[in-house]
């Protein structure tokens, strides 16, 4: 079976069982604050099994892309170095929200595994949880029991927490697990030893394909466990280890899921990938790491997540260089490679991943682009590296700079150093290390205490969209959440006007009132399905009911902008092209600012035509259409534009205007007719990163107030000619008559100067056995200043000069002397510094020519005079 084909076997089994098949979510996790990356297949159905949402079904199947990079589960140092972990990954799953329980998920995982997909029942293991007397749990004997139907005894393996009691993070739905693991080792080792000796020991071919997690509580924050309403069902199983057992591989990286791209590196690199199972050669680990690597990026990109220097893009980032050092360093690759396998990423996945083929090229170039500037650090790195004339050791803190600054990792620098016979300075490295974690933990600190439950009840209604107001309403529970060291006090109502910040609409801000309490709602987050209000303090009256009321002025500006983020959208694709996506979106009371894929600046013209089709459609007063919950379907018939990286639900809110124009699949909030918005300015348009453009905008009256003081400057600059007509014209003339003026002067003075010489040679003086020449001048500048200095000194040769120059408010000195004459008592930038003085100043340069400053011109003759008794006495 090719991979594809077992994946859709998994679909068609659960199928079967009565499973509604849903679409993987989004790698980059935007709505749990506890997670970066959706680590495990249950992430989006977290709120499902704490009770907080009701499901349209309660089973559910699909096929989850993971990363493992970060937090609770880490796979990144694991990744190259074995056959079996992926930082990507995709998790087969199967889900009961409050339906099935542990003998249904038990058979149907033994059926499939032993049926379907026809693997052999006595090369499996199965484990079950022994319990845990901190946690006050026993051992899961029900679970024992329900494997005795499908395995004999000696194959159900007890362990403890650490691996059959699984936690989605430090707090969240948990439980304990019955995990399959699968014996792949040839006969022969079999018979030397046990299988059941090896599961859970790390061993290459003895290996968990399937987790099955019975879901009964909730872990707090307190640490304590919390048992949930209902019972679920969780199972995960990895796909591509799935795929290595099925096709009797030995490696993950052998399946017809990595080897097309060890294929593709090979031609391309002209390196061989040793399927030989050999895990230490650095080569090979380098085309794992790759191959690996490259679907990450890859897909997260395509999920919506760019490279950056912070958060989510940060780790993009780093998992991108980490695989372009494996080629530099190991597959003598000196040139971008990952992007070019884009396409055939594309084409691989394609049928289950749909939204890498739409973005091929999009995501080829940021690839390409971030390859290439980290191709050049490398360079720069190994040059300044070769520039240090490192002894024995290099600095820790040196190694560290070089990994902060240049994004140069640790051990490409010791590697470099075994190269070239030193060590880096391990210690100092960590420490430096060390520091900035501290440091960044610090910033990042944030510990939530658990909810203090008020009123019964976890559905939460929101009721902004038609209302700024709500009466009555109810604290559900609160909070505090320390932010470095600092209080934040958050709560939930049952029903709320306030919208949480979302879709790149920022969270509403207000009042609750409890009677003549009044407290603030200083912004609104989601958790989740959450809305969280963040207030000023908890009331004391909490358990009264109060009044919502959210800053309605304010929610007008930002529903403004919302609505011309739509309108700007559709205008872009009209100018420019379908390929304008969003890649990102900010909508506040103040402004509106929408990133795009598109590769070109555009065009004055292009932000012309932008901006007049937007306020085409605000004169036109379109009405808001609201469809506020259809099936996804028939929002895709009616052409309704879908995000990126967006997890939909099977309902969906779709706003337009103009059903030819505008319509977009939106949480946000709008006005409700176009009108509204005023007018439609564009303040600025950049680029952010490689493909991706950025335009800033203002609306109603911040646009008009950005127009009038545009206009109140240019009335201003009209002001300043006497009969303004062609401004622009006027200014230009202007600036070409400075340019050329300034030329004038230039020659005049130069002219002056010369004129000047032939005077100044009369009044030369002899001073014992040379000449001298002291000559005062006024308005002359340094440059001319200094041509006329060497002229006279050519001319009086041996001799010494001496300028003294009055230009106003300043005053400068300069002295040339003779080479023959210089000496050490006969030194211009020992005597410049001694005469400076009377001028207020200071100067220096070389014993044959010096120049001074300074703000006292009335002092140049004194300072004349104390350079003549200084040669007097030479
Ligand atoms: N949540 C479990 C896991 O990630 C099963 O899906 O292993």
């Amino acid at each position: 079976m090719t991979a594809n084909e077992i994946r859709q076997q998994f679909f068609s089994f659960f199928r079967s069982k009565g499973h509604k098949i849903v679409p993987s979510a989004p790698i980059v996790n935007k709505e749990d604050p506890s997670l970066m990356f959706t680590n495990a297949g249950m992430n989006q159905f977290k709120d499902f099994f704490l009770g907080n949402k009701t499901p349209d079904v309660r089973r559910i199947a699909d096929t989850q892309k993971c990363l493992r990079v970060s937090g609770k589960h880490n796979d990144l140092e694991e990744v190259g170095i074995d056959s079996y972990h992926h930082t990507m990954f995709e998790m087969l799953g199967n889900w009961s929200i409050g339906d099935y329980f542990k003998s249904e998920a038990i058979s149907w995982a033994w059926e499939l595994l032993t049926e379907h997909y026809g693997l052999a029942a006595d090369r499996l293991f199965v484990s079950v949880f022994s319990g845990d007397a901190n946690d006050g749990l026993s051992a899961d004997e029900e679970a024992a029991d329900l494997w005795l139907r499908y395995v004999s005894k000696d194959r159900i393996l007890y362990f403890d927490r650490k691996d059959n009691f699984w936690e989605m993070g430090d707090v969240g739905p948990c439980g304990p697990c019955s995990e399959i693991h699968i014996d792949l080792r040839t006969d022969d080792e079999r018979a030397k030893t046990q299988g059941k000796d090896l599961v859970n020991a790390d061993h290459p071919l003895v290996i968990e394909i399937w987790n099955l997690v019975f879901i009964q509580f909730n872990r707090k924050a307190d640490g304590s466990l919390e048992e949930l309403p209902e019972k679920h069902i969780d199972t995960g199983m990895g796909f591509e280890r799935l795929c290595m057992a099925i096709q009797g591989k030995s490696s993950n990286y052998d399946t017809d899921l990595f080897v097309p791209f060890i294929q593709y590196i090979e031609d391309e690199t002209g390196q061989i990938y040793s399927y030989d199972y050999n895990l230490t050669a650095k080569k090979d680990i380098a085309f794992r790491v790759i191959v690996d690597h490259l679907r990450a990026v890859a897909f997260t990109i395509a999920d919506g997540q760019l490279p950056s220097n912070t958060g989510a893009g940060y780790v993009i980032r780093r998992i991108l260089r980490r695989a372009v050092r494996y080629y530099f360093s190991f597959l003598e690759r000196k040139e971008p490679l990952l992007h070019l396998m884009i396409p055939l990423l594309a084409e691989r996945f394609g049928e289950v991943f749909p939204e890498l083929v739409e973005q091929q090229e999009f995501v080829a170039k940021i690839i390409a682009e971030e390859e290439k500037s980290f191709l050049r650090t490398l360079d720069g790195g190994l040059k300044r590296l070769s520039q240090l004339n490192i002894q024995t050791k290099l600095e820790g803190t040196v190694a560290f700079e070089l990994y902060d600054t240049y994004g140069f990792p640790i051990d490409l620098t010791r590697l470099i150093g075994l190269e070239n016979g030193w060590e880096v300075d391990e210690k100092g490295f960590q420490t430096a290390l060390q520091a900035q974690k501290d440091r960044s933990r610090a910033d990042a600190q944030k510990s939530a205490g658990d909810w203090i439950v008020v009123h019964e009840g976890t559905e939460v209604a929101f009721v902004g969209y038609d209302q700024h107001h709500a009466s009555d309403v109810k604290i559900l529970k609160y909070r505090t959440v320390q932010v470095k060291e600092k209080d934040i006090y958050q709560l939930v109502l049952d029903r709320t006007p306030f919208y949480a910040e979302s879709g790149g609409q920022v969270g509403d801000q207000g009042s609750l009132a409890f009677g003549d309490e009044r407290i603030q709602v200083l912004d609104t987050q989601k958790e989740n399905d959450l809305i969280i209000h963040v207030v000023d303090r908890i009331p004391t009256q909490y358990r009264e009911v109060a009044n919502a009321q959210v800053a309605s002025g304010r929610r007008e500006l930002i529903e403004n902008n919302h609505t011309a983020t739509h309108l700007l959208h559709a205008a872009l694709r009209e100018v420019l092209g379908d390929h304008v996506a969003q890649r990102g979106s900010l909508v506040n009371d103040r402004q509106l600012r929408f990133d795009f894929s598109h590769f070109q600046k555009m065009t004055p013209e292009d932000i012309r035509r932008v901006e007049e089709i937007v306020n085409q459609k605000v004169r036109a007063n379109i009405p808001l259409e609201e469809s506020r919950s259809i099936p996804i379907a028939e929002a895709q018939q009616a052409g309704a534009t879908m995000l990126f990286g967006e997890k939909y639900g099977d309902h969906v809110r779709m706003i337009t205007f103009d059903a030819n124009y505008s319509r977009e699949l939106c949480g946000g909030c709008h006005v409700d007719a176009t009108g509204e918005i005023g007018l439609f300015k564009i303040k600025s348009e950049s680029a952010i990163a490689a493909g991706v453009r950025r335009i800033e905008a203002l609306t109603a009256r911040s646009a008009t107030t950005h127009v009038n003081e545009q206009l109140e400057e240019l009335t201003e600059i009209k002001m300043l000619f006497k009969s303004p007509v062609n401004t622009s014209k006027q200014i230009e003339d202007l600036l070409t008559t400075q340019k050329r003026l300034e030329k004038e002067i230039q020659s005049l003075k130069l002219e002056k100067v010369s004129a000047m010489k032939t005077d100044l040679l009369s009044r030369v003086e002899k001073v014992g056995d040379f000449q001298f020449l002291a000559a005062m001048l006024h308005d002359v500048d340094m440059t001319a200043a200094k041509s006329l200095s060497s002229d006279l000194e050519k001319a009086i040769e041996p001799g010494l000069v001496l300028l003294a120059i009055d230009n106003g408010a300043k005053a400068n000195l300069q002295i040339q002397i003779s080479r023959a004459l210089v000496s050490d008592h006969l030194d211009a930038s020992k005597m410049i510094k001694q005469i400076s003085r009377h001028i207020q100043g200071g100067g220096g340069g070389q014993p044959f020519f010096a120049t001074a400053g300074g703000k006292n011109p009335g002092g140049l003759s004194d300072a004349v005079q104390a350079l003549r008794e200084l040669i007097e006495k030479v």
